[in-house]
């Protein structure tokens, strides 16, 4: 099996999180500008990316990125309405579509209402349309670049522990229910964030460090442990995530 998983992946060390949101944003821009044809991207929720999104919406990037032929997906999202202030499609749609020329078809928000299951389905079928195939294909990746963050209990996308979620083989999307998180979220599964040319894992501050270290290690408890991509895997983090804040001796 080619590719690659979180042990044997890149690590790029930045100092600060807005060095952190400035390199991929220059990844971002290389890969779009240099991929033929339509360039897909899954994005990441949280407060991480923030910070990338908001770089990207300057003239820099608004001016230069190349909207037209980008399609955007979301890696999870939390169920709730757009206009909720925990809503992942809600912040980017604010922080960064409401400032650039993206055509609103480029956009594939995660949907919100009706039963998280058939959400869900609806969503893993626009996945498959933009695809061509409802079979994933090694050699064919989904997407280009597939977004990451990393929760202090280990989580990215909605992969949450304990979860079923995490023994998915098939289903490209499926809801989550986390005993440890609010809000009902649907989530990219395993097989589908494989489905990549290159997974991006956004990983900053001191309070991220610890769970970085396990995850690295491959700590089999830790459902970041298990992502992979038939592609490659970098790690951007910061000073602080990787260990080196003040006072801390550093990986
Ligand atoms: C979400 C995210 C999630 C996030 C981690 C880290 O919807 O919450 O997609 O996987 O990346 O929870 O969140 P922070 O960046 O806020 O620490």
């Amino acid at each position: 099996m080619g590719g690659q998983d979180v042990m044997t992946a890149r690590e790029v060390v930045l100092e600060t999180p807005d060095a952190v949101a400035q390199y991929v944003a220059d990844f971002l821009m290389e890969k779009a500008c240099a991929a033929q044809g339509v360039f897909r991207i899954a994005l990441s929720g949280g407060s991480t990316p923030r910070k990338l999104y908001a770089l990207m919406a300057k003239a820099g990037y608004a001016g230069r990125f190349p909207w037209d032929r980008t399609e955007f997906f979301y890696g999870d999202d939390r169920f709730v309405p757009a206009d909720s202030p925990d809503s992942n499609r809600g912040m980017v749609q604010s922080i960064l579509f409401a400032h650039v020329p993206v055509p609103p078809e480029n956009i594939h928000p995660m949907p919100d209402r009706g039963e998280p299951d058939d959400a869900a389905r609806s969503y893993e079928a626009d996945l498959q349309r933009a695809y061509g195939a409802d079979t994933l294909v090694a050699g064919k990746p989904l997407f280009d670049v597939v977004l990451l963050g990393l929760g202090e209990n280990g989580h990215t996308a909605s992969l949450f522990p304990r979860q079923p979620v995490l023994k998915e083989k098939t289903r490209w999307v499926a809801f989550c229910v986390p005993d440890d998180a609010p809000h009902t979220r649907l989530t990219l599964t395993y097989p589908v964030i494989a489905s990549s040319r290159h997974v991006l894992f956004l990983v900053t501050g001191p309070s991220k460090a610890d769970v970085l270290s396990r995850v690295r290690a491959g700590d089999p408890a830790e459902p970041a442990s298990h992502i992979r991509s038939d592609g490659e895997i970098m790690w951007i983090i910061d000073r602080g995530a990787a260990g080196q804040a003040e006072g801390k001796t550093g990986r």
